[in-house]
């Protein structure tokens, strides 16, 4: 006869409870910082280097102080808060993004995903969750290409993206040059690199964001997951004809300058329109900033300088938009008897982000029966050049009538506290895995 012997019986384990986020105290932080750099109709300005983004700073600092994190701050001003994790091995998973903002812009773009951050890291702290990979929040400088037509500083100089060349004819409206800022950090082109952080030192990147398109709002879905980033070629024209008395040059002899760059700015969107309903080819092209000379009502402008920004998922297919409105460009000035010079300020290919990340956010929302996209970035991020140096997610939530880089731009609370509370679920995940 056999006898079974009696097995112990093992209690099913308590659930543990849920890490959840504090929503009151994220909304009230974003609410805090949205008040640094508030102007007309509700509209915030934190240009990058300003008196208003060093504040928007301290505050994040601060914030950091009172949770107790290691903060360092890198020579251009990248803030990190480390909280440590149980593992003796460094390498930590960076989630932030950046303060800085466009002229006129919205209280989301950028500060969502540092307050967030900071909200679940100041939860895993508060609940004395120890996760095996460090954390670092971090505040990327200069994401916004709004001061010097250069856009994710603060990233591009740690991941080592940044190159001497690009950086010529970076500068804002009144001539302050990027490199002589940089110069006043103690940047310089021959010591670029030594702004770069090891990679080894770096799990992966997440970072939350609003989406800044129509898509999630369409589709009635409260996350994205973020596959690609379009990243943009810049650079700025200058058309130079002849300055000349508005009442005394006859029509047949005028060589105006910013008639020339009317023409360029319709051909930018007749080119681009032709690739805007290609799926994976569509291009979009924007004439943002324009600056004439000598801008009076009595004179024929005789120099006129664009900015023009040119995006795309497909490296093709905004090359070949490139190649099209630069010989548009040549075109208007000969036709035109006008020079034309055409100043490159950055040319980057699209970033495909790490699809085992995307695996993993997905895994995250269904765990939590979360509607979700899967889809591209149209707006440049922090998250493309991190991209280049680690695993690199990011996720998405709505934005009302997909408006942004406005003071319209609008997030519904209860979308900033679903997209804050994943970031944590998230991180936690990561900081688990082997990734
Ligand atoms: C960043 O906001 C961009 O210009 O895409
Ligand atoms: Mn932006
Ligand atoms: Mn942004």
């Amino acid at each position: 006869m056999n006898f079974v012997k009696p097995q112990p019986r093992i209690p099913p384990a308590a659930p543990l409870p849920p890490i959840t986020i504090n929503k009151r105290r994220l909304l009230r932080d974003l609410n805090a910082v949205s008040r640094i750099g508030i102007g007309d109709r509700g509209s915030v300005t934190r240009l990058v280097f300003s008196i208003k983004e060093l504040r928007s700073r301290q505050f994040l600092i601060h914030q950091m102080r009172q949770i107790g994190l290691q903060i360092h701050i890198d020579r251009i001003g990248n803030i990190f808060g480390r909280l440590d994790g149980a593992n003796a091995k460094p390498a930590a998973l960076l989630v932030g993004s950046h303060l800085d903002t466009v002229v006129h812009g919205g209280k989301f773009d950028g500060t969502l995903g540092v307050i967030a951050a900071l909200e679940a890291v100041r939860t895993l702290k508060e609940q004395k969750i120890v996760l095996p990979s460090p954390v670092e929040v971090v505040c990327f400088v200069g994401e916004e290409s709004s001061r010097f037509g250069y856009s994710t500083l603060g990233s591009s100089l740690m991941t080592g993206e940044v190159r001497g060349k690009d950086l010529v004819h970076a500068a804002d409206a009144q001539g302050t040059k990027l490199e002589d800022i940089l110069a006043s950090m103690g940047i310089y082109r021959n010591n670029l690199r030594s702004m770069r952080r090891d990679p080894s030192t770096i799990k992966a990147y997440l970072e939350l964001h609003i989406e800044q398109g129509p898509i999630l709002e369409a589709k009635k879905k409260p996350i994205g997951i973020v596959t690609s980033i379009a990243a943009p070629t810049r650079f700025r024209v200058v058309f130079t004809g002849q300055a000349d008395h508005s009442g005394t040059t006859p029509m047949e002899m005028r060589r105006d300058a910013l008639v020339a760059a009317s023409e360029l700015i319709v051909a930018v969107e007749k080119v681009c329109r032709r690739y805007a309903h290609v799926e994976q080819g569509r291009v979009v092209g924007t004439v943002g900033a324009i600056k004439i000379e000598p801008g009076v009502i009595n004179a024929i402008p005789g120099r006129a300088e664009l900015s023009v920004d040119i995006r795309s998922i497909s490296a093709e297919a905004k090359k070949h938009v490139v190649r099209l409105v630069q010989a548009q460009i040549d075109e208007i000035a000969r036709r035109r008897n006008i020079e034309a010079e055409i100043l490159p300020l950055r040319e980057e290919d699209p970033v495909p982000l790490d699809k085992r990340l995307v695996r993993l956010l997905k895994e995250c929302c269904e765990a939590k029966n979360i509607a979700y996209e899967i889809m591209p970035s149209g707006a440049g991020h922090d998250a493309m050049q991190m991209a280049k140096i680690t695993a690199a997610g990011m996720l998405f939530i709505p934005s009302r009538r997909g408006i942004s880089h406005s003071p319209l731009e609008w997030s519904e609370p209860e979308d900033i506290c679903l997209g804050a509370q994943l970031l944590l679920d998230s991180i936690i995940r990561v900081a688990n895995e082997a990734i």
